[in-house]
């Protein structure tokens, strides 16, 4: 079967960008990661990308519009022929064209059991409900925010003593098995043998 081609965006550490890459590295694995690209050229993620052998692409956001700064990273992904985007911890809103133009193969990470918990300071907001599950979210990208279709989630307990720290950690962990089996599922999808 023809791999999908996955890039990946990211805004600052890229563990879960580190969870796709690795998983990418499996036999049989449906996708190769082509490119990371981020709006913050200090993401460390960047680093860890490039050491990797990954082909990087960063640019700073600020003092461009939204639309011109999608479309540079859309030419770019474009470039070296992505065929899916992964967003991985990307703090940037997403022009309409550019959720347009990926419609359908762009999916995003979101760290609670949609759709409890949209936007940020989910921990916080877990623990301040008293919920006693929380979990992880994959979905493709629309313009609603956090709210496109759902494609896969997972559950994590909420253990007495719990802060928005030691919660956020274990919900990565819980998302860095999520994310490649649900972008192995949607690319198989998309490109039959
Ligand atoms: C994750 O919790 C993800 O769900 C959210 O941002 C965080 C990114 O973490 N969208 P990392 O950069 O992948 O480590």
């Amino acid at each position: 079967m023809r791999k999908a081609r996955l890039g990946i965006l990211i805004s600052r550490t890229g563990s879960n960008m580190a969870a796709l890459l690795y998983a990418s590295r499996l036999p049989d694995a449906a996708f190769e990661v082509v490119i990371v690209a981020s709006n913050n050229p200090a993401a460390p993620g960047l680093a860890l990308a490039a050491a990797e052998g990954v082909p990087v692409f960063a640019r700073d956001h600020r003092g461009i519009a939204r639309a011109d700064f999608d479309a540079l990273i859309d030419a770019e992904l474009r470039r070296v022929g992505v065929t899916h985007v992964a967003l991985a911890g990307y703090m940037r809103l997403l022009s309409d064209d550019f959720v347009g133009n990926w419609a359908g193969r762009m999916v995003n990470i979101h760290p609670s059991l949609l759709p409890a918990h949209k936007g940020t300071h989910v921990h916080e907001r877990v623990l301040a409900a008293g919920d006693s599950v929380t979990g992880a979210t994959v979905h493709l990208v629309t313009p609603d925010l956090d709210g496109g279709p759902i494609l896969g989630k997972i559950r994590v307990a909420v253990i007495a003593g719990d802060t928005p720290d030691t919660l956020a950690a274990r919900v990565l962990h819980a998302e860095h098995q999520l994310y490649p089996r649900v972008v192995t599922d949607l690319v198989a999808r998309r490109h039959p043998a």
